[in-house]
């Protein structure tokens, strides 16, 4: 059998650090485990084009293995490739990457390791909401280039008691999220989400659900992004969405990079439409160079909390979805059922309801 797996590079880092598992140096750490059962494993980060090792694999490959830190794009294209291709592994929480639609389709299953980095996220948005609100970056800049500046800083510096956080998509991340933003005592925690929560679990975090996403919006000083790319989360957050946010509000996207139209948000932030934008997730990853996200600022000159995809590949993270690859690739090596909340795709249909309403 051949296992595909389109990881990234770590470079010399992953030389130095072993635990940097996600890597096509450390390989999900499985080599010799499925190279003693007599499986092939090709590793590769080279993921672009008719020529990448991803293509010239697909078509032979029965199990394929990425990570959506540097996602191997699985379009319906490439199905029509991958005649031996049974299962899909994410290794880590999101799988927009691979076509779902086309998955089911082909009878090709999809599973990712839910959980698995959902604190890590969680922990990386309070952050990311905390740098925006009490303008961090900026004031962090001030200091490195040899100034002393506070009025600078302190003029777009606010607290986040007594302010509203929204969270698109209450599940796993947003609900933590929530529960995680209670000690801060905001004014108030709503979520939208086509799934309430369970009675209890809102009434623990005092959240209150709105149903109308401008009407949401509109109510918001931060608003955060926690919910799957599908058909109908692409481009939610667009121009005319943004018109509805209050004047000034923050907004924090870890979920996904396309979730935001990423000119309306640039153009956004460069108004003063929205006081900041913040997140590790692009619309194209690597983001190129000239990305408008990595430099747009708000009209003070901040607003921008942008990093690489990273929030949820920690080291602690990398260890839990290593350990779940491992244990997902046993389950289909073995014929032993997959713990059914990791099947976004069984074989020829959607098993999960978070990628959207069918
Ligand atoms: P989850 O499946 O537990 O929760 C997703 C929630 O979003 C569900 O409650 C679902 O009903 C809701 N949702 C779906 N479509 C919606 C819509 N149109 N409007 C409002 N809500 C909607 O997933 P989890 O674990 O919370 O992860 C969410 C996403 O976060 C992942 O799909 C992934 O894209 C992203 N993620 C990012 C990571 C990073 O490193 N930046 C790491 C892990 C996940």
């Amino acid at each position: 059998m051949k296992v595909l797996a389109i990881l990234y590079k770590g470079g010399s880092a992953a030389k130095e650090e072993p635990r940097l598992l996600g890597t096509v140096e450390n390989q999900l750490g499985i080599r010799e485990w499925l190279e003693s059962q007599g499986h092939e494993y090709v590793v590769s980060d080279s993921k672009e084009g008719p020529d990448s090792d991803f293509q010239k694999h697909i078509v032979d490959a029965e199990v394929l293995i990425t990570t959506p830190f540097h996602p191997g794009y699985l379009t319906a294209e490439l199905f029509e490739k991958a005649k031996k291709l049974k299962i899909c592994i994410t290794a880590g929480v999101g799988s927009d990457h691979i076509d779902l639609n086309s998955a089911v389709k082909n009878g090709v299953q999809v599973l990712e390791v839910s959980g698995s980095n959902v604190v890590s996220v969680a922990e990386h948005v309070v952050m990311s909401i905390l740098l925006l609100v009490r303008n961090f970056v900026p004031a962090h800049e001030v200091i490195e280039r040899g100034d002393w500046q506070v009025s600078d800083v302190a003029r777009n510096a606010f607290d986040l008691e007594g302010k509203v956080v929204g969270t698109i998509g209450a599940g796993r991340i947003g609900y933590r999220v929530l529960q995680r933003l209670l000690p801060f005592d905001c004014k108030e925690l709503i979520y939208y989400d086509y799934a309430p929560l369970p009675e209890a679990a809102a009434k623990t975090v005092n959240a209150r659900r709105v149903e109308d996403l401008k009407d949401f919006v509109s109510q918001c000083d931060v608003v955060t992004v926690n919910c799957p790319l599908h058909e109908g989360t692409r481009g939610l957050v667009n121009a005319d969405l943004l018109k509805h946010f209050k004047k000034g509000a923050w907004l924090v996207n870890t979920a996904r990079g396309a979730i935001c139209d990423k000119d309306a948000v640039a153009a956004a932030i460069k108004s003063g439409q929205i006081n900041g934008y913040a997140g590790d997730v692009w619309n194209v990853q690597p983001a190129p160079k000239d990305h408008s996200w990595r430099t747009m600022k708000n009209p003070l000159g901040g607003g921008n909390g942008m990093v690489p995809h990273y929030s949820g590949t920690t080291l602690d993270a990398q260890a839990r979805y290593a350990r779940g690859t491992k244990s997902i690739l046993e389950n289909y090596l073995t014929s032993k059922a997959q713990e059914p909340q990791n099947v976004i795709v069984g074989v020829g249909k959607y098993e999960t309801k978070a990628y959207g309403q069918r």
